[in-house]
């Protein structure tokens, strides 16, 4: 992307400025952590926690498996236990997965110490864990956003393309089973904007709560989103962006095993090695 829009920049002032950060916004490592907020407290150096921890990261950064890009871990027993998630986007590789768990799980550690309960959001995947289970759990906190400063010429219009769309994702990606909630796709707005957008939710949440999370989501759109080329909404169970250049590969989609299993809690079918996935 870019070159296409480097004549509308070329008549902006801060061009260096808008190309870098438009740049950024869609090719760069993407890094953001966050603090749960209703004070979940910090471990201490050499702690039990920190140790469980630890176990955490060498599962995470050791992964065998691929289960669809979705990993649930913990490490230790109460009160000290440990619980994991990770989630790699939709069209990903198995090694492009692995590659961006270790990446997020090193730069959380460094950017975000001490938490008890941290999520961080990456270039395409997410990694979160807590002292408390979050399988299953419709979390919204803690939470960030993320846009691209360039506005949509017609926000109207744009915003308009760009919600249909997305309410269609959002009941592609909630229906999608209990193996990956993922959906992505374009369009075009009147003046033939092109508009890529995904979403996804955490597989572990049953159909009613991802579509509630998506919705939460879509709410930026109106608030921190407003009017952008670009955004990203990033929720510990969700995560929704946009931008005006492609950037997934529905062709990479890992298909899911037929016929697809159904949202209700059922054990996945048996890939190879699920050792690492399933903590306990
Ligand atoms: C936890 O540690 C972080 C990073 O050192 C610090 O910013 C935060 O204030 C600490 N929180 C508490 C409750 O001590
Ligand atoms: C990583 O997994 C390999 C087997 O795939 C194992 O031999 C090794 O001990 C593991 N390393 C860690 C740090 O867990
Ligand atoms: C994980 O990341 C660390 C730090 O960047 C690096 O040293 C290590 O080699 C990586 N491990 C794997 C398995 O990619
Ligand atoms: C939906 O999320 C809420 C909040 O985390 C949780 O209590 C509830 O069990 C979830 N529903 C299902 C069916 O998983
Ligand atoms: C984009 O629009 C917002 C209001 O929606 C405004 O605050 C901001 O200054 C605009 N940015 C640019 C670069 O024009
Ligand atoms: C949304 O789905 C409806 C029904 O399948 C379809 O007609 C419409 O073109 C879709 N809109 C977008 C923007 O994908
Ligand atoms: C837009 O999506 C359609 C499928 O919905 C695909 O066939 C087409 O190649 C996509 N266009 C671009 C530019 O990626
Ligand atoms: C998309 O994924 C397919 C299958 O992995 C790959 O062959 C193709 O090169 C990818 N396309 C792009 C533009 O990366
Ligand atoms: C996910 O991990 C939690 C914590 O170990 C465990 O209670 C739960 O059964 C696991 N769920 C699945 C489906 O593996």
């Amino acid at each position: 992307m870019g070159s296409s829009r480097l004549p509308i920049l070329l008549s902006c002032c801060s061009l260096l400025l808008s190309f870098a950060t438009l740049t950024l916004s869609a090719e760069d490592p993407y890094f953001e952590c966050r603090y749960a907020e209703e004070n979940k407290g910090n471990f201490t150096d050499k702690s039990t926690y920190q140790s469980n921890l630890n176990d955490i990261i060498s599962q995470l950064s050791n992964l065998t498996d691929f289960n669809y890009g979705f990993h649930n871990l913990s490490a230790g027993g109460n009160p000290d236990k440990v619980f994991a998630t990770a989630l790699c986007a939709g069209d990903k590789t198995p090694n492009e997965c692995r590659t961006c768990f270790n990446y997020t799980i090193t730069k959380l550690i460094d950017r975000c110490p001490w938490g008890k309960e941290v999520v961080a959001w990456s270039q395409f995947c997410m990694v979160r864990y807590a002292n408390r289970d979050i399988f299953a759990q419709l979390d919204s906190d803690p939470r960030t956003c993320a846009y691209n400063p360039t506005n949509a010429s017609n926000p109207d219009v744009f915003n308009l393309a760009l919600s249909n769309l997305l309410t269609n994702l959002s009941d592609e990606a909630s229906t999608g089973g209990a193996l990956r909630k993922y959906a992505a796709d374009n369009t075009t707005d009147d003046p033939q904007q092109m508009i890529f957008a995904a979403v996804q939710c955490t597989p572990d949440l049953n159909q009613e709560n991802c579509s509630l999370c998506l919705n939460f989501a879509m709410s930026e759109l109106s608030k921190c989103c407003a009017g952008r080329l670009g955004c990203r909404v990033l929720r510990p169970s969700c995560v929704l962006r946009f931008e005006t250049g492609s950037f997934f590969n529905l062709t990479a989609v890992v298909p899911l095993p037929s016929p697809p299993p159904s949202s209700t809690p059922s054990p996945p079918p048996p890939p190879p090695s699920t050792s690492a996935t399933i903590g306990g």
